[in-house]
C-alpha cells in the first residue's frame, strides 16, 4: 500500500501535466480543478496519504507461555502482528520484556466459555496447546482442548490456523495412546474445519532454551548436534517399528518461523508438514 501511495504521490506532477495536456488537447477528460474533476481521477492522491494503514493480522497463540508458545509469540512481535495468548495460568513465569507486548488471557479451552473473549478481532490462530498425563487427560488436553478452540475459531469466522501437533513416535505411540490420539482427532477436526487455511506441524523431538521460572534450560546442547547426525539418516527413519526414533530433532526457533508463515501466509499450503517439511519451510526466506 505505501509503495503505491508513493508511486501515486511520485506520479502527480506527471499526471497534473497529462491531465492539462488532455485537456488542452480534448478539452473532456481529468482537471485539476475539484469542481471539474471526472470520476477516473477522482482518486486524489493526497487523500490516499492520509488513509488509515491495512488492518495488522491479529494472532491468538494458544498456549503461548509453554515453552514452544513463548518463541512463537516472539517471533510473530519480531515480524510486526499484533499478538495475544490464552493459557490457564495467563502469562505465568514469563519475566522477558517482549512478554510486556503481548495481551495475556487467561482461560481453559476445556471449560466452556472462559477464554472466548480471546478471540475477538483474531485473524490467525496458533495452537501450542497439549501435555502428558493419564491417557484420558491427554487426549483430553491433546484432543479436546484443541477441538474446542479449533470449532469456536471457525465459528468467529478466524482465517487460519496452525496447529503444533507431534510425530509418530512408533513404539511410544502404544505407550501414550492418548496423546497420539488426542493429537489425531485434533488434525481430523482442523482438517474439516480449516481446508483452506488449516495447517498441522508435526515435530519430533523440540530443541532450544526452555525458560522454567527465572531458569534457562539450554536443550540445544543435547538437541542440535542429534538434528545434524539424524538429519543424514533419514533412511533410518523408514524402518519399521524403530525408525519414527530416527526423526531428526527440531529447533524451536525454527519451529516458530514455520509456525507463524503457516498462520499468516494466505499462499501456505493447508495440510500436513512433517519434519523435513519444517526444516525446509525454516530456510525459506521470511517475506
Ligand atoms: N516439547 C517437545 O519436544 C514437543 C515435541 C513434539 C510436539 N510437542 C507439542 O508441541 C506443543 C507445545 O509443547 P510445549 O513443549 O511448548 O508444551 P508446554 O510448554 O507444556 O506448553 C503447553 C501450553 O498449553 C497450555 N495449556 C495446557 N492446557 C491448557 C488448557 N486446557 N487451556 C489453555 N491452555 C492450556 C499451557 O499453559 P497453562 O498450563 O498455563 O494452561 C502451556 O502454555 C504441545 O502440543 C506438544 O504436545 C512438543
Amino acid at each position: 500500500m505505501r509503495t503505491v501511495v508513493s508511486r501515486l504521490i511520485h506520479c502527480r506532477s506527471s499526471i497534473s501535466r497529462l491531465a492539462e495536456m488532455t485537456k488542452s488537447t480534448n478539452g473532456r477528460y481529468q482537471s485539476t480543478e475539484p469542481d471539474e474533476v471526472d470520476e477516473p481521477y477522482k482518486v486524489k492522491e493526497a487523500e490516499t496519504v492520509n488513509v488509515p494503514p491495512l488492518p495488522t493480522e491479529k494472532l491468538l497463540v494458544l498456549g503461548g507461555n509453554g515453552f514452544v508458545g513463548s518463541h512463537i509469540c516472539r517471533e510473530a512481535l519480531d515480524r510486526g502482528l499484533s499478538v495475544a495468548s490464552l493459557s490457564r495460568s495467563g502469562r505465568s513465569s514469563l519475566h522477558d520484556s517482549w512478554a510486556n507486548n503481548v495481551t495475556w488471557y487467561k482461560g481453559n479451552l476445556l471449560s466452556a466459555d472462559s477464554w472466548k473473549e480471546a478471540l475477538n478481532g483474531v485473524t490467525a490462530v496458533i495452537s501450542c496447546v497439549g501435555g502428558f498425563g493419564s491417557n484420558s487427560y491427554m487426549y483430553k488436553i491433546n484432543g479436546t482442548a484443541n477441538i474446542n478452540a479449533i470449532r469456536a475459531a471457525s465459528e468467529q469466522g478466524v482465517k487460519r490456523f496452525a496447529y503444533i501437533s507431534a510425530a509418530d513416535f512408533g513404539v511410544a505411540n502404544y505407550l501414550l495412546q492418548g496423546y497420539y490420539e488426542g493429537k489425531r482427532a485434533a488434525e481430523t477436526e482442523l482438517l474439516t474445519k480449516f481446508p483452506y487455511g488449516g495447517v498441522i506441524l508435526r515435530p519430533g523431538f523440540i530443541y532450544g532454551t526452555r525458560s522454567v521460572g527465572s531458569m534457562k534450560i539450554p536443550l540445544s546442547v543435547v538437541g542440535s548436534p542429534l538434528e545434524m547426525v539424524l538429519q543424514q539418516a533419514r533412511p533410518l527413519s523408514q524402518l519399521p517399528l524403530v525408525g519414527p526414533l530416527f526423526t531428526p530433532p527440531v529447533n524451536v526457533t525454527s519451529l516458530a518461523k514455520v509456525a507463524v508463515r503457516a498462520a499468516t501466509d494466505p499462499v501456505f499450503p493447508p495440510g500436513i508438514v512433517d519434519v523435513y517439511g519444517i526444516q525446509r519451510y525454516s530456510q525459506h526466506k521470511s517475506k
